[in-house]
């Protein structure tokens, strides 16, 4: 498999701004906040390296401006909501949620400044419990109504995990069937035998990967299906959301575990996650990922155990060993094998939608058409099938 190079890494890897990638990631809605969440507060956040705040106006609007008060750039998650929007705590400058100045106290009525000034702000959707935002140029695509998000049912939602560490290398993670059985298979037991059978195949909204493992008993499977969506969404079946009983009725939406990986900036990346028909008992919360470095079991006792104890919990595992590829992931240094091909198409889908983008044209997954957004039902399984249905099931992949 074809090495990344120290260019293409770059190229892959920068979300600011003008980049290659920032400009691509910019043409997709992201997850910034939950809607719950967002009360009478403006907060302070940052996505593609953009330095935001996100409020709720007194009726209730969200908003999203950037951070910095356009009089003399006092940071406005300090500032007060009101009825009609935003109010700097420095000198009260007042902006509604479409960046608009409406008051600047002190200042002569006719002097125009605030119908000169235009102070950033990006379009605001919620849907499934997320607050969304578009940093991209107008017009905005549809936000899809994906059936995790959209769809009749429970879920539930929370941030698995702040990492310090590149988004891409999060996203990877989705398409990487052979991890789950050396770092979660402690806790994870189903999956701690490797794969008999990955399949990868690139689908309408990304990549997804097929893993067929032995089952509990003789003529038994386990068949996971895990996607990549644009623009960085992990979706599949898993524990979380499934025992492996298959027990859904007909026409029922299935049950998955979503995972956006959103890029902060370009160290730094939020793992949210929206579980679709969760059972109710199993609430999850922030990972809380081992930070490695050296000598640090002499920082933090005169007489220590050499060594590190990974967390025993599939979210820790993850976000522990994900930020152990350092803050990007030296990609020129891999050694990619066979087990990698959905990786490598990760990074192919990536390149070739920067290069639509360059072209003027809308990349995968960006939808602008109501009528094919009514619902957009995205499979995803975690399942134990028969001898008979891994042969139907590996006929209609080869046909
Ligand atoms: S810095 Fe915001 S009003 Fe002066
Ligand atoms: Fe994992």
């Amino acid at each position: 498999m074809n090495r990344t190079t120290k260019e293409q890494n770059e190229i892959l890897t920068r979300v600011g701004p003008g980049t290659p990638m920032g400009e691509l990631l910019r043409r997709y809605w992201w997850p910034v906040g939950f809607s719950d969440h967002l009360k009478d507060q403006p907060t302070f956040i940052r996505l593609l390296c953009e330095d935001l705040v996100l409020f709720r106006d007194g009726k209730g609007q969200p908003g999203v401006l950037g951070a910095l008060c356009s009089h003399r750039r006092a940071n406005l998650c300090l500032g007060y909501v009101e009825e009609q929007g935003l109010r700097c705590r420095y000198h009260g400058w007042l902006y509604d949620v479409n960046g608009k100045v409406l008051q600047t106290p002190g200042e002569p009525r006719e002097s125009g400044l605030k119908e000169n000034v235009h102070h950033l702000s990006y379009p605001v959707e919620e849907l499934g419990g997320l607050i969304f935002t578009y940093l991209g140029p107008q017009p905005a695509p549809l936000l899809p109504r994906f059936h995790f998000l959209a769809g009749e049912g429970e879920r539930d939602q929370v941030i698995q995990a702040f990492n310090n560490c590149n988004w891409l290398q999060c996203v990877e993670n989705g398409m990487d069937p052979y991890h789950v059985s050396f770092l979660h298979g402690d806790v994870w037991r189903p999956m701690a035998i490797e794969p008999e059978k990955i399949i990868f195949e690139e689908t309408e909204w990304g990549v997804v990967y097929k893993a067929i493992r032995p089952g509990r008993k003789e003529g038994e499977y386990n068949f996971r299906m895990h996607y990549i969506i644009m623009p960085g969404i992990a979706s599949g079946g898993d524990n979380t959301v499934s025992t492996g009983e298959d027990n859904r009725e007909a026409g029922d939406l299935p049950p998955v575990t979503c995972r956006w990986s959103v890029p902060i900036d370009d160290t730094h990346t939020m793992n949210l996650r929206v579980r679709f028909k969760p059972p109710k008992q199993r609430r999850l919360g922030v990972a809380q990922q081992l930070h490695i470095e050296p000598y640090k079991e002499y920082k933090e006792s005169d007489t220590p155990t050499l060594g590190y104890r990974i967390p025993s919990a599939v979210f820790e595992e993850d976000a522990t060993i994900l930020d152990s590829l350092g803050p990007i992931a030296d990609r020129e240094n891999e050694h990619l094998s066979a087990i990698d091909e959905g990786v490598a198409m990760v990074r192919d889908m990536y390149v070739k939608q920067i290069e639509v983008v360059k072209a003027g044209g809308d990349p995968k997954g960006v939808i602008r058409d109501k009528r094919k957004n009514q619902l957009i039902v995205i499979g995803g399984s975690y399942k134990w099938i028969s001898a008979d249905e891994r042969a139907r099931l590996e006929q209609r992949t080869a046909s």
